[in-house]
């Protein structure tokens, strides 16, 4: 898996290095921990919808009484939260797993649990089998884990995998993890209908459901208050958002939602994500444009470039539709930046359709793509329906053709920006040095200059790049 700009992307997997992080610091909650006080310690994997769950994890254990620690050899309840996207995920999660029984033999009385889309697929299998695991809940039990906590401390093993087509946890206001402050996600819905018949999400997250728009605007608000300049609006497919206001029986779709957001303040950044190419409106379109505070990038997973391997992928849409979709946006946001997610090696891919996935992603023009070889998941419709049959070196040759033209691409992409000048709102200090700051670009690229005086985290800067890498621009402040 190659990824050029490793910022926490939703609705797509986590580059490696990002794969399981930790998150600590509580900035809603920060001082030392009173002693005597319970710790919880989580790990989270997958996308950045888990991140985001994680953080009404933290908020339902906040309630009460427990506070987050990065140290899992304090923790009182370490917890896991899954993802069941690809094989190799989930035999990380296993490793994790042993880990965290060493701390437990170590720590009499630690408990540890096992969250999100694995939960569902492996249920009582997790806590049976290999008795690592005190309790297991699925994605929409969340509620129930301060009494599923209360029971293992007693002793008994606690299990809710139960889906719901209502929960969007709609009240609950996230605790924000490891955060930087500045830039936030928001979860907007939950859930997929779609039934792509490589993927798994349908079977571990459940029904597709709209939250309540005034709680998200709510949200938005409250975070654009505590000094957050970004917020990323979080679904597995926005573009059906949709919500009827019980009162009005009004019906707000993304794009109003997408506007709503935007009016909260000039200052507050939007981004969102997953889009659906069957699904994304020139309505949504015209609300970009509208809007400068609604950065200009948009993630379009296509997943193959051609339209036999489409339907068998059951993604409701040919290569023709999708490119149709890509002209409209560069027709009506010129200087959008599109990036995709792509699988090779799906079952029966012939070498022929893979060459066009290669052209498809030469005419989108991505400015960058999370690239995946096909791993079949238990129960999703290809694994009922189609033989599993491009050898694994195939499917990662293919893999490899496919992140060796999507480096090039970026870089070639990055290049036309030399000269340019963009609106960067600042991140923190750059990986290499804390004489310089790092930030991104509406199109969501992640740009490097030299700090200026009384500038700080949170602030908006123009700054003209002056050179490129495949990853990252370089520039100064203007
Ligand atoms: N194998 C490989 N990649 C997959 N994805 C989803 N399911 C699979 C699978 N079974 C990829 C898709 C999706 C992204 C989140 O993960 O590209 O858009
Ligand atoms: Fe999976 Fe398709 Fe839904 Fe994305 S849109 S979560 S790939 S079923």
């Amino acid at each position: 898996m190659y990824d050029n700009n490793p910022t926490l992307d939703p609705h797509k997997p986590l580059d490696e290095s990002q794969q399981g992080s930790v998150y600590f610091k509580n900035a809603d909650a920060p001082g030392d921990p009173e002693k005597g006080t319970r710790h919880f310690y989580i790990e989270s994997y997958g996308c950045a919808m888990n991140f985001s769950d994680s953080e009404i994890v933290a908020s339902i254990l906040g309630e009460v009484g427990f506070q987050p620690t990065r140290d899992m050899e304090i923790a009182d309840l370490i917890l896991i939260n899954t993802c069941s996207i690809r094989e190799k995920a989930e035999q990380n999660v296993r490793q994790r797993l042993r880990i965290f029984d060493q701390v437990k033999k170590r720590r009499k009385g630690t408990l540890v649990g096992v969250l999100g889309c694995m939960a569902e697929r492996l249920k009582a299998k997790l806590m049976e089998e290999e008795k690592l695991v005190d309790m297991v809940l699925g994605p929409d039990a969340y509620r129930d884990l301060p009494k599923l906590v209360a029971e293992a401390s007693q002793g008994e093993k606690g299990i809710n995998v139960l889906l719901s087509r209502e929960e969007t946890y709609a009240d609950i206001s996230p605790m924000r993890l490891d955060s930087n402050g500045v830039v936030a996600f928001i979860s907007i819905m939950r859930g997929c209908d779609n039934m792509c018949s490589f993927c798994v999400v349908p079977f571990t997250r459940g029904r597709e459901r709209s939250r309540n728009a005034f709680s998200i605007i709510a949200e938005a608000t409250d975070l654009y208050q505590r000094g957050y300049r970004e917020v990323t609006l979080l679904g597995q497919n926005v573009d059906s958002y949709k919500w009827e206001n019980p009162d009005s029986k009004e019906v707000v779709n993304f794009a109003n939602l997408l506007e709503m957001v935007a009016l909260v303040h000039p200052d507050l950044r939007i981004r969102f994500s997953t889009s659906h190419p069957k699904d994304i409106t020139d309505e949504v379109l015209y609300t970009i444009k509208n809007h400068e505070n609604i950065c200009n990038y948009i993630h379009l997973p296509v997943q193959s470039g051609n339209s036999r391997v489409l339907k068998l992928m059951n993604r409701t849409y040919d290569r023709e539709w999708y490119l149709e979709r890509v002209k409209a946006i560069y027709r009506i946001i010129p200087d959008c930046a599109i990036s995709a997610d792509i699988i090779t090696g799906f079952c029966s891919e012939t070498e022929e359709e893979h060459q066009d996935t290669l052209s498809i992603m030469k005419e989108s023009d991505y400015t960058m793509s999370y690239m995946f070889y096909y791993s079949e998941r238990p129960g999703t419709l290809a694994a009922r329906k189609y033989p599993d049959d491009i050898p694994l070196a195939v499917k990662k040759r293919r893999l490899q053709d496919v992140v060796d033209l999507q480096m090039e691409m970026s870089h070639a992409n990055n290049k036309r920006d030399i000269g340019k000048t963009f609106k960067v709102l600042i991140e923190g200090n750059s990986k290499k040095s804390d004489q310089q700051f790092k930030g991104r670009s509406g199109q969501n690229k992640m740009v490097i200059f030299d700090k200026k005086e009384n500038l700080k985290v949170g602030d908006y800067v123009q700054v003209k790049i002056n050179s490129v890498t495949r990853a990252t621009l370089l520039g100064e402040i203007v």
